[in-house]
């Protein structure tokens, strides 16, 4: 007797968790908010690190990943371009087209022809070519320098070299 109450209890409960879920599934999905990133945050996580590893791995000489880097940056630009089209009454894809791709074709046509002097060169007039953008756009005090070392300690941004060098090691 106890035990088919039991029983009857158990099969209610379960007949009520299964109403629940139907509940829960039919409930409408909140809608997730959209996150917009402001140029800021654009410069930040889509310029600023491939910056930094172009510089690395061009004075590492390791062309393949510098070649890679070069378009992803240079992708970037247009990315943000279409993002943010409009910034302080200016077209922004206007304003990289003269602000910072001609030196992005020169830092190109160093890696292509796989010429360290005039990636230093090339690399040096990005860098400048970032600045003066601050500058114009009255934010001055976004001072980028070319970097000394890498931030990124799981990446191998120098390429053969580095990895030869660990092979002779383990040897
Ligand atoms: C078209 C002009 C333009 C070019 C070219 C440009 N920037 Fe910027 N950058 C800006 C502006 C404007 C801001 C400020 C954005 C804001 O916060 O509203 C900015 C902000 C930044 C910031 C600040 C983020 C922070 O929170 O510290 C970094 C870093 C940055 N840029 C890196 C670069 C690098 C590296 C390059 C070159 C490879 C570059 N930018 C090229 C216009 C430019």
């Amino acid at each position: 007797m106890i035990q088919s109450r039991l029983a009857l209890f158990a099969s209610g409960l379960l007949a009520l968790s299964a109403i629940a879920a139907t509940a829960l599934a039919q409930a409408p999905a909140a809608p997730q908010p959209d996150y917009h990133p402001s140029f800021g945050d654009l410069m930040t996580f889509a310029v600023q690190p491939r910056h930094i590893k172009l510089g690395i791995a061009g004075k590492a000489r390791n062309w393949d990943y510098a070649a890679y880097e070069a378009s992803e940056l240079r992708n970037a630009f247009g990315r943000i371009g279409r993002t943010v089209p409009v910034y302080r009454k200016q077209a922004l894809p206007d304003m990289f087209a003269s602000a910072i791709l001609p030196s992005m074709d020169k830092l190109d046509a160093a890696i292509k022809a796989k010429d360290g002097k005039a990636f230093d060169a090339a690399y040096k007039e990005v860098t400048t070519s970032c600045n003066n953008c601050h500058t114009g756009l009255d934010h001055a005090f976004v001072v980028i320098r070319e970097p000394t070392a890498s931030p990124y300690a799981d990446q191998n941004l120098a390429g053969k070299a580095e990895g030869a060098k660990a092979k002779g090691k383990s040897k």
